[in-house]
């Protein structure tokens, strides 16, 4: 086979999480791009629906669903309605989170336990929820959209609970990498630098002190955009990446490295 032919994803169908808008949206348009159907599996059902508007543009199918990751029932729904409209889950990208920049010693208890629910309880929930059709189907890649913040603390800003968060996004990809191999359902996580999205604009926007050692701390010098994340994830939802399970795969422009 042809290597490109490898990354092709015709008639894949790919739910991504938090796809209505950022990073989650760009990694939606590049399966889209590959010949994938797409679920934008989001809370804000308004920008879902638009993004899915969008990318139906396209060619393929593209619904939006809402779902909030943190609701077991929820997503038991949005997992039923799937098989419903497509019969297959053969892409899951766990890509739904939030930031918050707080001192540990004035961190609310209800804040840590919601950076937890929604950035790694709900990777648990819908991985279990997806996994199960996978074993069934006995094929399936699942995407999760960590941070470099799992494996570096970057500074000047405090996150303790995100950077905890996303280093336990690692350490599950890993351990459900190992558990569903003998599936044939692939779990890979992408850990990204800094990216310019909704998430990270007001920063960017202030051009703050705080940004300023952001980039100076990265070699490369700047922010990354989302689409810079679509090679890495069409590679890693396709059949190019067939011998890859448990990898943390970084897209920072050097920031962790140095
Ligand atoms: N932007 C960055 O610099 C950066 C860097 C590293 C990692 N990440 C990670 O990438 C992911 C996407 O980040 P982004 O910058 O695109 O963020 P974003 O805020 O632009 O988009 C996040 C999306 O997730 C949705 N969402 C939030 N909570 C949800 C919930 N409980 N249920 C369903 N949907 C929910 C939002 O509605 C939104 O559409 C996050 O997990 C984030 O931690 C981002």
């Amino acid at each position: 086979m042809n290597v490109m032919e490898k990354f092709q994803l015709q008639n894949a169908v790919a739910i991504v999480t938090g796809g209505a808008r950022g990073l989650g949206k760009a990694m939606a348009t590049a399966f889209v791009q590959a010949g994938a159907h797409i679920v934008i599996a989001d809370k804000d059902i308004a920008e879902a629906l638009a993004a899915a508007r969008e990318l139906q543009q396209e060619g393929q199918q593209a619904v939006a669903i809402q779902v909030d990751v943190t609701q077991e029932e929820q997503i038991e729904r949005l997992v039923a309605q799937v098989m419903e409209v497509f019969g297959k889950i053969d892409i899951l990208v766990n890509n739904a989170g939030i930031a918050l920049h707080v001192k540990l010693e004035e961190m609310e208890v209800q804040d840590w336990f919601n950076m937890m629910n929604v950035n790694l309880n709900s990777v648990f929930l819908m991985s279990k929820a997806v996994g199960r059709v996978m074993i069934q189907q006995q094929r399936g890649s699942i995407i999760n959209i960590s941070s470099m913040s799992g494996i570096i603390v970057n500074t000047p800003q405090c996150q303790a609970a995100y950077n905890v968060s996303k280093a336990g996004v690692i350490m599950l990809t890993k351990s459900m990498a190992v558990e569903w191999a003998q599936h044939h359902i692939r779990v890979n996580t992408i850990a990204p630098g800094y990216m310019k999205t909704e998430l990270t604009r007001p920063f960017f926007e202030g051009n703050s002190t705080m940004v300023q050692q952001w980039l100076a701390a990265t070699p490369m010098q700047r922010p990354g955009t989302p689409d810079e994340l679509a090679g890495i994830a069409v590679y890693l939802a396709s059949d190019a990446s067939s011998f890859a399970t448990g990898g943390v795969f970084v897209i920072d422009g050097g920031y962790s490295v140095i």
